[in-house]
């Protein structure tokens, strides 16, 4: 009876710790769409107006939690596809893969099932595949700050925002026309904790 007991305390007691949200060592795998809008207006100067319109494609972060509240992401996705506009007219189409690495640090209550976090990374484009007047784009780093939520549905599971705001210029080879794409990065999906 004595052992019976101790075995309900300590089951009370256990499950009354709620488990922290990230540990150390553990790792994310988070799978969902990404959009990539460019500011509305890439170059202009009074006579020459640069467009370049947005896309989805598939996106993969990964995370790794250097401490419970410090982890290092990495954004990877499908090429992104760009129409570029000159003065309102199709130009060329560009593809581009925006890998990103931030640090984040996540400033919630450990035990919550919501997990904010800010990040700031770095980003590093190129373009490739180019089609059209615009012949070639310089590939381009740049910073990228972001915002973002998880929400952990449970031990596992998570579904999750992240916003991104990256600085991408590039130049318009053998033109002195630098491209500022700038783009808001939007993921939605669901993760995995391993
Ligand atoms: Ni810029």
């Amino acid at each position: 009876m004595k052992l019976v007991q101790t075995l309900l305390a300590t089951a009370v007691v256990v499950s009354a710790v709620p488990a922290m949200a990230y540990e150390a060592g553990d790792v994310i795998v988070k799978v969902g769409a990404v959009n990539v809008s460019p500011q509305s207006s890439s170059y202009d100067d009074g006579a020459t107006k640069i467009e370049v319109e947005d896309d989805t494609q598939l996106g993969l972060v990964l995370n790794y939690f250097v401490t419970p509240k410090v982890a290092v992401e990495v954004l990877a996705a499908t090429p992104f596809e760009h129409d570029i506009k000159v003065n309102g007219n199709k130009a060329a189409t560009t593809k581009h893969l925006p890998p990103t690495v931030s640090f984040q640090y996540y400033p919630g209550d450990v035990n919550s099932d919501w997990q904010p976090f800010i990040g700031l990374g770095v980003n590093h484009t190129f373009f490739f595949d180019e089609d059209g007047a615009a012949e070639h784009l310089s590939s381009s780093w740049g910073a990228a700050y972001s915002l973002g939520m998880n929400y952990n549905m449970s031990e596992n599971w998570l579904a999750n925002v992240t916003v991104w705001k990256m600085d991408i210029d590039t130049e318009l080879n053998d033109t002195d026309i630098t491209v500022e794409i700038d783009p808001v990065v939007v993921f939605v999906g669901a993760g995995y904790k391993f």
